[in-house]
């Protein structure tokens, strides 16, 4: 019997030691990625790559914060997106502040091929030694994929402007960076590619595609002396997120951008700032320890911020919201929680029992 407890104890200590070494290595890897390399002078230098960056969806955000940077270190700029106006302001901005050319595009990514043509025309002859694909819509509030307004032209628009976007840019300028043997390719993603993200099924698995396409085509063009890294940041204070004060949690686009270029050319797949590298850390292990408790939570998390929306829109519109439908209660992910679900929202909404479905009704009151 005494013996049983001394393996068990041995088992029970080898595994507390594999598991603080995990750990360990990860909160090493965060250091060096974070600062190390960048002291050690270990990451890209992007001035040696080229004259020239193109940047996609570059007039706000985490894009614009990238052409300032990328600006700041001498190279010349290629804005591209959708508004004129937006786009011609940067330019005079980044070319007295920092002394450099650019050249602006205006276009829709969420067109179709013809676009490409464009910018293929407009960008010829530049030596380009770095692409932010940077571009990328999301869902206004989290949703039943076929609850969304015009879901097929959506899902068309989000595939072209997350996906499409991507490949057919990285087309353009990998064979001028192959015959130089040198270029860095940088895809922004999102951590949703990698944590369960229901009620957003659809921008979640075009980040996904990102962060797959990414890892692969580093590997293939690697021989070529390109390098390409996949970021996947979690939340940052721009208007996409609607988090308008920055914080630990969502840094500012700026500290986001400054942070995420010390790991270029250190890791391929990089949360991008160090507190969303410790906030990784903790998703991983969760989802390894307890899958179900992951998507318990993330699911939680989705149906809030739906209601708010739902909330929101309905204060709007002057509708008066029973005392039940603003504190819903909580749903819990388990085999038995989906109907309960769907029974609380028939009950927060009356109108929603009348069809089988939840949406129709709702989609005509609230004007979604
Ligand atoms: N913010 C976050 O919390 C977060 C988290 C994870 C991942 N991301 C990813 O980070 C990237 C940038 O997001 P962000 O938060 O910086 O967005 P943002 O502040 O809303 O900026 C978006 C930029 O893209 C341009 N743009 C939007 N739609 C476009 C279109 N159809 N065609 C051409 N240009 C377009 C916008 O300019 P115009 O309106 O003038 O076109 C703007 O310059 C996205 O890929 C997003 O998925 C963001």
């Amino acid at each position: 019997m005494m013996w049983r407890y001394k393996v068990l104890e041995v088992v029970g200590l080898l595994s507390l030691l594999v598991f603080w070494g995990m750990i360990l290595k990860e909160l090493w890897i965060i250091l060096y990625t974070c600062y190390l390399g960048h002291v050690l002078g270990h990451n890209i230098k992007p001035r040696k790559l080229g004259k020239w960056a193109v940047i996609t969806g570059a007039t706000d955000g985490i894009g614009r914060a990238y052409a300032e940077q990328l600006a700041s270190n001498g190279l010349n700029i290629v804005l591209i997106s959708r508004s004129r106006d937006k786009l011609q302001a940067l330019a005079t901005t980044i070319e007295c502040r920092y002394h450099v050319e650019t050249h602006i595009i205006d276009v829709d990514f969420t067109q179709g091929a013809e676009i490409y043509e464009r910018i293929a025309r407009d960008i010829s002859g530049l030596e380009i030694g770095i692409l932010i694909n940077n571009v990328g819509m999301s869902y206004k509030y989290p949703e039943y994929l076929n609850q969304i307004p015009d879901a097929s032209g959506f899902a068309q628009r989000v595939v072209n402007c997350n996906v499409v976007s991507v490949t057919q840019m990285s087309i353009m300028v990998l064979g001028q960076m192959a015959e130089r043997k040198k270029g860095f390719i940088l895809n922004v993603a999102s951590c949703s590619a990698v944590v369960p993200t229901p009620l957003m099924s659809l921008y979640s698995s075009t980040k996904a595609f990102v962060y797959k396409f990414s890892e692969d085509l580093a590997l293939e063009y690697k021989p070529f002396g390109i390098q390409i890294q996949c970021v996947l940041p979690c939340f940052v204070a721009t208007k996409m997120s609607g988090i308008k004060i920055s914080n630990i949690m969502a840094p500012s686009p700026a500290d986001f951008a400054r942070g995420n270029m010390n790991s270029w050319g250190l890791e391929v797949s990089s949360a991008g700032y160090w507190f969303h590298k410790l906030q990784w850390i903790y998703y991983r292990r969760l989802n390894q320890i307890s899958p179900s408790c992951m998507a318990n939570v993330t699911y939680n998390i989705m149906m809030g911020l739906r209601k708010r929306a739902f909330d929101k829109r309905a204060q709007q519109n002057k509708v008066v919201v029973p005392t039940a439908v603003v504190n819903p209660p909580v749903a819990p992910v388990d085999r038995h929680s989906l109907a309960r679900v769907d029974r609380d929202l028939n009950d927060m909404w009356p109108t929603l029992s009348q069809i089988p479905r939840y949406g129709i009704t709702l989609h005509a009151q609230t004007g979604f």
